[in-house]
């Protein structure tokens, strides 16, 4: 399949598309996942002042050598996880690039890419850009992952199962005995577990364990982070990828062609804010995100929504079936045009969209008084209907 048809064979992203929605309609945008409120000083003020002094040109392509220093102690410091900043590390604009990278860098055409499903959107366009096949395996919010389902779809033919632990959007942290099944299949098939773990900091209960981490791991996983969701910066486009050495020199070279390299002074903000900030920032993080959380579940259940409270990260799949009995996409529409609140169809995260078309996706990444206007707009939602 040549590259102009393989593009076609996806959609555009249903996630910027609702993100147009809301601001068409002066809804709020619960849909996409990007904060309302500000970053910390310290890195503004970091970065405006590599402005100052500019630093304006190329950063080394696999990223600043401060940042990625920044990077390899935040790794020691919060998982015991020893990274080679010069040979292991590659600093990306976001962890979406570092996953097409990554992905371009290690699956060949034909092979096949576990993607656990309700996905973050850009999973299944990666491995077709590879001119790979995703396998999907559920993983519902609330539920355990189910390994002997999992172990069914690994086969010869895997290169790769990809992990987003916090999840988006199905809201799990997966455990240390979920992670060693997963662990156990990529040996038993020689596979690569490529992880995305850009929300490790946002949990509300379990542990965050990089899946790297667990014994014999190291050497066949690729661990992705970012800036964007830990700093409120999704706009700064700047995500990081640890990988063995062996492999980081592809990466490297897909990295390079694709984009050369992430925005330099940004780069110098963000290792001034790792290295200043401390664990109460972090601590901090996590305890703005659980108010956030509980004001939009107790919103949700007094709508009529039903949902699981998410484990980790900032969205909560919601079934909406008591409320209506449209399919997802044209529930979100009117949910945006006349509830005045964007959400994501849960149809976008599902390779089989009947699967999702009881759900649509919050985002709660917004400060307490747009989540509390929003609890406003839900609690009237059933006199809206009535009107509509
Ligand atoms: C699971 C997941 N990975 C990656 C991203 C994007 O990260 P970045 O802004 O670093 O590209 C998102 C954004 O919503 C996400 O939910």
């Amino acid at each position: 399949m040549d590259t102009a048809r393989r593009t076609h064979s996806f959609t555009e992203s249903v996630i910027r598309g609702m993100t147009r929605l809301a601001a068409e309609h002066g809804a709020i945008n619960l849909a996409q996942g990007f904060p309302d409120f500000p970053a910390p000083d310290t890195l503004k003020e970091a970065a405006a002042a590599a402005i100052r002094a500019d630093i304006n040109q190329y950063a080394i392509t696999w990223g600043a050598k401060r940042l990625r220093d920044a990077v390899a102690r935040k790794y020691a410091e919060w998982y015991a996880m020893e990274v080679n900043p010069e040979t292991e590390l590659t600093v990306t604009c976001g962890a979406t690039e570092a996953m097409a990278t990554v992905l371009l860098a290690l699956v060949d055409p034909g092979e096949e890419v576990v993607v656990f499903e309700p996905f973050y959107e850009n999973y299944g366009p990666d491995a077709i850009l590879c001119d790979a096949r995703p396998v999907f395996v559920p993983l519902l919010p609330g539920q355990p992952l189910d390994l002997d389902r999992l172990g069914a779809a690994c086969s010869s033919r895997t290169r790769a199962i990809v992990i987003n632990t916090p999840g988006n959007p199905s809201g799990r942290v997966l455990t240390r005995a979920e992670l060693e099944g997963i662990a156990a299949l990529c040996h038993r098939h020689d596979a690569w577990a490529v992880t995305d773990e850009i929300y490790e900091h946002i949990r509300y209960q379990g542990e965050h364990i990089p899946i790297a981490t667990l014994p014999g791991m190291r050497e066949r996983t690729v661990t992705i982070s970012g800036a964007s969701k830990t700093f409120s910066i999704t706009g700064w486009r700047i995500g990081t990828i640890v990988a063995p050495a062996g492999i980081t020199g592809a990466i490297r070279k897909v990295h390079d062609f694709l984009t050369v390299g992430a925005p330099a002074p940004l780069q110098e903000g963000l290792a001034v804010a790792m290295e200043t900030l401390g664990p109460e920032f972090y601590r901090g993080l996590a305890g703005e995100y659980r108010q956030r959380r509980d004001v939009i579940m107790e919103a949700l259940a007094g709508a009529g929504f039903r949902a699981v409270a998410p484990e980790g990260a900032y969205y909560v799949l919601a079934d909406f079936s008591e409320l209506s009995e449209l399919p997802a996409p044209e529930f979100a529409r009117w949910l945006t045009i006349e509830g005045g609140i964007a959400t994501v169809p849960g149809t976008s995260f599902f390779s089989r969209p009947e699967d999702g078309t009881r759900f649509t996706r919050f985002a709660f990444c917004k400060t307490l008084d747009l989540l509390r206007d929003a609890a406003g707009r839900l609690t009237t939602l059933q006199k809206v209907r009535v009107r509509s």
